[in-house]
């Protein structure tokens, strides 16, 4: 696929040090935009991402380093390689840099043949972050067209990504499992790709030939997101999101503590919104009564009684 020329955004208060970047770059074949400030590059970034960004730090307002904590603090900005621009041996503000999540840095006054070359390395990383995104979109496309398969679960994949970050926010899971939650919530299901429409579409009770091939879809899921690296955090979610503490659920009959964290998480969601959804053969159930049922399920030994609590209390 033929894209555009590399996006640089330089951000630097100084007009001089600008009009230097934009002399060693222009012969290049880079596109350029400027920034005078923090608050400018921030909404540049915003409104027309970049592939790089070449940072000064000293700048009125908002420093180099708030910028560059700003933009690794946010997914959607995040895998933007920043390089900041230091004094040489400035030793405290690289130290500074890395902290904040500087991807590498250059000194003033500037080595052309090496700001070159740092530059064309990081466009390069970029190239792929940006290949390995648009696979995850094709797989998060094909986790919807799942979801439009059967037109009875509609909004099931949003609301048990909400349910699940939010029940491992309560659960004091850290900030990256959250969003891992959050994910998996979107595509724990992706293997009923593999599961015919007639199956997962039959209003009445299934054969136990169907329900093998229900209980494939896991396996499938897993199989589908594996080849891709960064998607690998989900499998233990989607591989193990019918599994039941007491060993009889599927695919692999795990038990007890066998059975991950985030896969209980989602067991415990999934099962509620599929019995509070509507369903062409019965109405949703109010809350109360979902929950009563996850209860008496946890009695059995199937759910997580200590998350089912704090879910509970979270609705
Ligand atoms: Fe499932």
């Amino acid at each position: 696929m033929q894209k555009d020329k590399p996006l640089i955004l330089i951000v630097d208060d100084s007009e001089q040090n600008r009009e230097i970047l934009m002399a060693y770059l222009e012969k290049e074949n880079y596109r350029i935009e400027f920034a005078c400030d923090g608050i400018e590059a921030l909404d540049k970034v915003k409104n027309n991402p970049p592939d790089l960004i070449l940072l000064d730090i000293m700048m009125p307002g908002m420093d180099g380093f708030e910028v560059c904590s700003t933009l690794k603090e946010n997914r959607e900005t995040r895998l933007i390689p920043v390089v900041m621009v230091t004094a040489l041996n400035e030793k405290k503000d690289r130290i500074r840099g890395i902290e904040v999540g500087s991807d590498d840095f250059v000194s003033s006054p500037f080595d052309k043949e090496e700001l070159l070359a740092r530059l064309r390395s990081l466009l390069k990383m970029k190239q792929f972050s940006d290949q390995l995104d648009d696979a995850e979109q094709v797989i998060i496309a094909l986790a919807r067209a799942v979801e439009a398969k059967d037109a009875y679960t509609k909004g099931h994949v949003d609301r048990v990504a909400a349910f699940a970050s939010s029940l491992a926010k309560e659960a004091g899971l850290p900030e990256d499992e959250q969003q891992t939650l959050y994910m998996g919530g979107i595509l724990h299901d992706i293997g009923k790709i593999g599961v015919s429409d007639s199956i997962l579409n039959k209003p009445g009770r299934l054969t136990d030939e169907e329900f093998d091939k229900i209980r494939q879809h896991p396996v499938i899921g897993e199989k589908i997101c594996k080849p891709l690296n960064s998607i690998s955090p989900l499998i233990p979610i989607i591989k193990h999101h019918h599994e039941k503490l007491d060993g009889s659920g599927y695919p692999d009959g795990l038990s007890g503590e066998e059975v991950p964290v985030p896969a209980r998480i989602m067991a415990i969601v999934d099962v509620y919104d599929a019995l509070t959804s509507d369903r062409p053969y019965r109405k949703g159930m109010d809350k109360e009564k979902a929950l009563g049922i996850l209860k008496e399920e946890s009695d059995k030994g199937w759910w997580d009684k200590n998350l089912l609590a704090k879910f509970a209390k979270q609705l």
